[in-house]
This record gives C-alpha cells, sequence and structure tokens, in this order.
C-alpha cells in the first residue's frame, strides 16, 4: 500500500511546488552565485565529504585525492604545550591591517551560496609578510617558512589579503576542540618567482561564543548581512573594517601554520595556512544571526500565492505523521529548485528562515605533514 501512495504523494508536491512554496538550503537557491559556472554543483551538506566533482575545465577537484588537505585538527602538541615544532621570531609572519573605510560602495558583503564574503576595490595597504629563504630561488614558494632552519637567512614576500570570509562551526579544530565560528583571510603573495602562478596563504581566526556583548568589530559586517544567497549588500558610506582588531592582540599572536588547501572545491594545494590559538568573542546573538543567513528558507513565489490550489487532496489519504510529512515536503522542495532557477528570479520570492545552517568541511588527514607553532613574540 504505501508503494502505490508514494507516487501519488510525490507528483502532489511536485506539482505543489512548481507554483508556489520552495524550500532551500544554503548553496542549492535559484538565485544562487554558489550554481555551477561549468564545474559540478557543491554544497556543504556532506560537509565535503561527496566533493569528487570536476572543475569547470573538467579537471576533477582534488578534494578527495590530495594529501595535503585542509582543515586539519591540530595537534595537542602544537596548541597547548611546548613539544611541538616552533617557527623561530625572526621567521614569524607579522600582520599589519589598517582600518578600511566604506566610501559607501566599495565594500560588498555577499552571500554567495557557500559563505558571507567580504570583499573591496579600493586599495588598501593591509598585508602580511612572510619570511622565505634570502637566497629563493625558483623553487621557493610561500610554505618554504615550514622547512627554514632558526638561523636561515630570511627576507619577507607580502601577502595581500583580498576577501574574507567565515565558517560556521570551525573547520580547524585545536587539539580536538572546535569553535562555533571562524574566519580566513585569504591572501595572494607577490614577488617571489616561485610564485608566478599564484601562491596564497590563509589567516584563520578562531571566535568562541560570549555571553557577553556583540563583538563590536563586526558589527558593520553583521548589520549588513545578506540572508539570501546572491544577494550582495554594500557597506554604507563612513562604516569600518578593522582587521586588526579581529586578530588577536600582539602580545597573544600565537599561531600554528601548515601547508594545506582550500576548504572548498577545487581543494587547490600549496597554501600557506596560519590559524591564530587565541580564540576571539562572539555574542550569541552574532552566532545566531550567521546560522540563520547559512541556513534553511521556505521561499514563496510571490505571484503565485493567489493561483496556488488545494491539490494536496492525496496527501490526506496518506499514514504519515506530520513531522514526516513536513520533512518529505522540505526536502522535494528543496531538490525541486535547480529546474524552477532558470525561470524564477530572487526578487520573486519571500524567504522565511526555518533552520540554522552551517558550511563547514570536516578535518582532513595530515599524512606526516610538518605543523609548526609560532609563539607571540
Ligand atoms: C568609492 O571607491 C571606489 C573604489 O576606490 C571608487 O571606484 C568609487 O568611485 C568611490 N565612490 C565614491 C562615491 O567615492
Ligand atoms: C641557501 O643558502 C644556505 C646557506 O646559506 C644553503 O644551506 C641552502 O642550501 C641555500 N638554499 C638554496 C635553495 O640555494
Ligand atoms: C627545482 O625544481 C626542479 C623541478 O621540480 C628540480 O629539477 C630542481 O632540482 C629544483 N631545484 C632546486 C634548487 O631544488
Ligand atoms: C511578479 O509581479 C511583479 C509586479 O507585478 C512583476 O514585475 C514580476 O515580473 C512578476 N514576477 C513573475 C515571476 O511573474
Ligand atoms: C479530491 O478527492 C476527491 C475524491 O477522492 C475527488 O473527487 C476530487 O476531484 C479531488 N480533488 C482534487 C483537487 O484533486
Ligand atoms: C498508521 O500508522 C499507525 C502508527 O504508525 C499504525 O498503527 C496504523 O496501522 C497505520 N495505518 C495504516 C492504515 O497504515
Ligand atoms: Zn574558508
Amino acid at each position: 500500500m504505501a508503494q502505490t501512495i508514494l507516487p501519488l504523494l510525490l507528483g502532489a508536491l511536485l506539482a505543489i511546488s512548481s507554483v508556489s512554496a520552495c524550500i532551500y538550503k544554503y548553496g542549492t537557491s535559484p538565485d544562487s552565485l554558489a550554481a555551477p559556472h561549468g564545474g559540478s554543483h557543491w554544497d556543504h551538506g556532506r560537509n565535503g565529504e561527496d566533493w569528487d566533482g570536476v572543475d569547470a575545465a573538467g579537471k576533477p577537484w582534488i578534494c578527495m585525492s590530495g594529501k595535503r588537505q585542509s582543515p586539519i585538527n591540530v595537534p595537542f602538541s602544537n596548541v597547548l604545550d611546548n613539544t611541538g615544532s616552533h617557527v623561530p621570531s625572526s621567521l614569524q609572519t607579522k600582520w599589519s591591517y589598517p582600518v578600511l573605510v566604506s566610501n559607501g560602495s566599495n565594500i560588498q558583503v555577499i552571500n554567495n551560496g557557500h559563505t558571507i564574503q567580504v570583499e573591496w576595490t579600493s586599495p588598501w595597504t593591509g598585508n602580511a609578510k612572510i619570511a622565505v629563504p634570502a637566497n629563493a630561488t625558483d623553487n621557493t614558494t610561500v610554505t618554504s617558512v615550514l622547512h627554514m632552519k632558526p638561523d636561515a637567512r630570511a627576507t619577507y614576500v607580502t601577502a595581500t589579503p583580498y576577501q574574507f570570509h567565515f565558517h560556521a562551526t570551525s573547520e580547524h579544530l585545536l587539539a580536538g576542540r572546535y569553535f562555533p565560528l571562524e574566519l580566513h583571510i585569504v591572501h595572494k603573495v607577490t614577488g617571489l618567482p616561485g610564485c608566478a602562478k599564484g601562491c596564497y596563504t590563509v589567516t584563520g581566526i578562531l571566535f568562541e561564543l560570549s555571553d557577553g556583548a556583540d563583538n563590536s568589530v563586526l558589527n558593520s559586517i553583521w548589520y549588513n548581512m545578506p540572508t539570501r544567497e546572491g544577494e550582495i549588500k554594500h557597506l554604507p558610506k563612513g562604516a569600518q573594517i578593522e582587521l586588526g582588531r579581529l586578530i588577536p592582540k600582539t602580545s597573544e599572536r600565537d599561531y600554528v601554520t601548515y601547508e594545506g588547501s582550500l576548504t572548498t572545491p577545487p581543494c587547490s594545494e600549496g597554501l600557506l595556512w596560519h590559524v591564530f590559538t587565541q580564540p576571539q568573542k562572539i555574542s550569541r546573538a552574532q552566532w545566531s544571526q550567521y546560522r540563520a543567513a547559512v541556513g534553511l528558507k521556505d521561499c514563496t513565489l510571490k505571484n503565485a500565492t493567489t493561483t496556488t490550489t488545494e491539490t494536496t487532496n492525496t496527501t490526506e489519504t496518506t499514514n504519515t505523521t506530520s513531522s514526516e510529512h513536513v520533512h518529505r515536503h522540505h526536502r522535494l522542495h528543496r531538490h525541486l529548485l535547480s529546474e524552477e532557477a532558470t525561470t524564477s528570479h530572487p526578487e520573486d520570492y519571500t524567504c522565511e528562515i526555518v533552520q540554522y545552517g552551517s558550511n563547514f568541511r570536516v578535518s582532513q588527514l595530515t599524512y606526516g605533514r610538518t605543523i609548526k607553532v609560532a609563539r607571540a613574540i
């Protein structure tokens, strides 16, 4: 009996969802910037365990095959005691992030379907300085610092940030502990022959919950955080981003560093990672707002509401509990969205947040990689 009713139920839901409500999760909305541009579709639904697609050129991603993937669970010895391998002070990375001020159009907060990302178009002098061997060759890249001897002669190359974004919960774990939120500042390295084709370094900042006030440094972004995939907001004129105050203060700038990858497809490797071990604070309200922005939405096509007729007759004959019913209903609607995408625009929908979301990749095997700790100078 169940076998004969199910197709009817599915048919009824299909008929409804094509004209009225739809539910989508982060990364699968009709207007999502995360929609594949030639490459395979991906989302955080399985936290990266199913990222076996191809890029726009048909080249397989290396998420499943790579041996230097990120994130990782940073071992105890690199976080909590002094037995780990250390970066001497002479080779430590130095961050300098002056205030970035909005003129009303130069700073964008983007919900790209995978994360909330901040980008800017105005020139900005923020940078991280990375040590490399003074006698650099064409083979020297940004990860060379991991293998330099403490007394090596060093010079510094400049890593220039061009976007930052967030993950909930954290992607990196410290000695098995995860955090509610992680911020990634993505930099491109210039001025190194071995990086002619592009070298990247990412700085990770972990956040823990405070019972107290909001983290005011995040306010300008949180006040302008788009809740709908594909939506872009500009920071209002005068609003400021103080990345320098989002990272730990100089005296607390312990970090762990290792060679890893992008944490989203195509999971390219060869990145130098820095993760500060001193967590920053975020309020519960801020955390909730972020998870709502990356959460599950129930969306209704505005113009269609009056034309939606009750064709749900068949569903009443099934013996599902109401919660099962809701569950199937939502899943199906989400699934259908990709078909609607070609005919609908974001403005045509009104959406309601129905479930918090997350956007992290699970931690990856280290395969004996070098992981070093730098203690604040
Ligand atoms: C804001 O800054 C951007 C990037 O520097 C520039 O293109 C734009 O003209 C500026 N707008 C105003 C109103 O000053
Ligand atoms: C750089 O110089 C050091 C000694 O100063 C030497 O041990 C090392 O092999 C050199 N590296 C390269 C890539 O030439
Ligand atoms: C640089 O890389 C090339 C090709 O991978 C290799 O043949 C060469 O020996 C390397 N040079 C040094 C100094 O490591
Ligand atoms: C919905 O109605 C608005 C205003 O009448 C119209 O501009 C828009 O194109 C309609 N959208 C659809 C999908 O019919
Ligand atoms: C609802 O079910 C009744 C009896 O099973 C049927 O006569 C009627 O046409 C159905 N209505 C719709 C909208 O399917
Ligand atoms: C409906 O479900 C209940 C509880 O799961 C079960 O006891 C009952 O036999 C079911 N009825 C039919 C018609 O399948
Ligand atoms: Zn990231």
